[in-house]
């Protein structure tokens, strides 16, 4: 058997993955991210390996990984990457830093929307035979408080939209300037994190899942929001203490949650599925065909480069590999 020059680990498709394909030996194994061992005994002859979220690249599998040239991330989230062990590895780790942006705002604006009309539940009720006009009175966008923590690219994209349904914007993030492009153009006030769960009607959390964030939406930060406000996650799971999330749902100090992510994917069956006010979605914000064409388009493109003894554009750590 040929040894493959790209292993591909989860399931990445589209017409730049057929390219790589026509021009590498690559070995496709969507289900390997299921089996890390084998994983581990495949790696060592690769040159580049193509993963989404649910590999995990961790310094083990990076130490065995002696010909390894790149890892290409078809998505924006590095948190199953150890990118500090790939560094220290001479490994350029490519991702698709915003190709995916606008899909995940949207459909944050989807969940806000979802909740402050409950449109699950009455989908459930009518289809249940129901016709219950009087539970289902929503609340308006015009005129509320959307409070985004995290103003990066998808934080700053969901507040353009927000602001187009009236919504005035607070925003918290520790690395942004009050005279920012992101924080001027959406008219964004930004505020310390109290201050934004205490005045906010709707709050989406959009950080990245680092040491700092692991937790931080836990019961004593939804027990300062308002006992009316909805609770909004297409960033990281383990960003939010699920625990305190459902206590602060039975004892009514929020009024809602919809969550595109979890902290363990796929999540066992829980309280949150049984809850109303509760909107769960597979971890799929990112998942439409424009966003994934783009996402699978510059990363294939990166690794073909570097494979190629060219520079990687979307590049975390460095453009070219320094092994040889
Ligand atoms: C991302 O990080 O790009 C999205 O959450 C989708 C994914 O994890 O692949």
């Amino acid at each position: 058997m040929t040894m493959p020059d790209i292993l591909v680990s989860e399931n990445i498709s589209g017409g730049e993955m057929d390219s790589l394909k026509r021009a590498f030996e690559v070995a496709f194994e969507p289900e390997l991210w299921k089996s890390p061992q084998k994983l581990l005994s495949m790696i060592g002859s690769c040159k580049a390996l193509i993963v989404r979220n649910q590999t995990q690249v961790n310094a083990e599998l990076i130490a065995a990984a002696k010909r390894l040239l790149v890892i290409g991330r078809a998505g924006v989230g590095l948190d199953n990457v150890d990118a500090k062990a790939a560094s220290a590895a001479g490994i350029v780790v490519s991702f698709a830093p915003e190709q995916n942006s606008v899909s995940v705002a949207e459909l944050t604006i989807g969940l806000i929307l979802t909740l402050a009309r409950d449109i699950a539940a009455a989908d459930r009720s009518v289809k249940a035979g129901k016709w219950e006009r009087q539970r289902f009175v929503g609340t308006e966008l015009h005129g509320k408080t959307l409070g985004i923590v995290g103003l990066g690219r998808i934080g700053f994209l969901t507040a353009m939209r927000a602001r187009a349904f009236g919504l005035d914007i607070l925003a918290h993030d520790n690395y942004i300037n009050p005279d920012a492009f992101t924080v001027t153009e959406c008219r964004a006030r930004l505020v310390g994190l109290n201050e934004l769960l205490q005045k906010s009607d709707f709050v989406s959390c959009h950080t990245p899942e680092t040491p700092a964030t692991i937790g931080l939406f836990n019961y004593d930060l939804f027990s300062q929001m308002k006992p009316t406000a909805f609770f909004v996650n297409a960033a990281r799971g383990k960003v939010v203490d699920e625990a305190g999330l459902i206590r602060a749902l039975k004892e009514k100090k929020i009024a809602g949650a919809a969550l595109d992510v979890r902290a363990q994917e796929p999540p066992a069956r829980d309280e949150l599925m049984e809850m109303d006010n509760v909107v769960l979605m597979p971890h799929v914000a990112a998942f439409t065909k424009e966003a994934q064409q783009r996402v699978v388009t510059c990363v294939c493109k990166d690794v073909a480069a570097v494979l190629n003894g060219q520079p990687a554009r979307n590049f975390f750590n460095f453009p070219s590999p320094k092994r040889a």
